[in-house]
């Protein structure tokens, strides 16, 4: 499995008679940005759900760094090395953007009941290292100048790369962003394609959905294309953009 974070294997959800996913297989290797497209409904939220254990999959399989995750809880895969963000941007507003990274990178955040408890020592000097470790991520995610503003009053472009920064506290060896440019004005998309770059060059393996194609081309490596639950092509920007079935499962739309 050497050479491979994030591999998926035959994947298929059904939720009652409807298949979600069909039979999806992909892989992703470290240092590797793989984007998930499709058309509404073509099933990407189902796999980005499945992967990260918000539900379990119907059947296949799902190995993460050689480790089958696919029966395991969400927390579980967390403390494996899968780590997410989601559509909506999910922040404790009274906390500073310093503060929500240090909780996210002491404990991972929604799947450990233990979060409360820590929320208390929040703000208490910890080591250097880990300090340390929380100004790269602030700096890597644009964050670092405004780490001492609370969250709540940041802009919504800064809450979404906030995310990010929280989901690079707990270590990943694979992170899946879900539409991480939804809401995102043209220079926060910009900025949001250097921080996927710098994710990549930190030799993560990167799972992007995104419905915005000009980010998708300019940072995925490969890309997946499903359509109604099935993976219809992979290959490079450049494969996807010229490739018929993709073109027809699109009907028109700008690739
Ligand atoms: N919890 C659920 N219960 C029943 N059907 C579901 C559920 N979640 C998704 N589906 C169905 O599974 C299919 C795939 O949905 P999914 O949300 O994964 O698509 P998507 O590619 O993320 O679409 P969009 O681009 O609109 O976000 C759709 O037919 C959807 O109606
Ligand atoms: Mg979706």
């Amino acid at each position: 499995m050497e050479g491979i974070a994030l591999r998926v294997r035959n994947l298929h959800k059904s939720f009652g008679g409807v298949h979600a996913i069909r039979d999806l297989s992909f892989d992703v290797a470290p240092g590797q940005v793989v984007g998930l497209i499709g058309p509404n409904g073509s099933g990407k939220s189902t796999t980005v759900n499945s992967l990260a254990g918000l539900f379990l999959a119907t059947s296949g399989e799902i190995i993460l760094d050689g480790v089958p995750i696919q029966t395991l809880p969400e927390h579980s895969r967390v403390a494996l090395g899968l780590a997410r963000t989601f559509q909506t941007a999910s922040v404790f507003p009274e906390f500073t953007v310093r503060q929500q990274v240090r909780l996210a990178s002491i404990v991972t955040l929604k799947s450990n009941p233990l979060a409360s408890i820590f929320k208390l020592s929040v703000g208490h000097g910890d080591d250097a290292e880990t300090e340390a470790r929380i100004d790269e991520i602030l700096r890597l995610t644009d964050l670092y100048q405004i780490a001492d503003k609370l969250v709540s009053t940041i802009s919504s472009g800064e809450q979404r790369f906030l995310m990010i920064a929280t989901a690079l506290a707990a270590n990943p060896k694979v992170v899946l962003l879900d539409e991480p440019a939804a809401g995102l004005i043209s220079h926060e998309r910009k900025t949001l394609s250097e921080m996927i770059k710098k994710i990549r060059r930190r030799g993560v393996a990167v799972l992007v959905i995104e419905h915005h194609m000009a980010l998708i081309m300019d940072v995925c490596d490969r890309i997946v294309v499903l359509n109604f639950g099935s993976k219809i092509a992979e290959g490079t920007p450049d494969e996807i953009r010229n490739n018929p079935a993709v073109i027809d499962a699109y009907l028109g739309e700008a690739i």
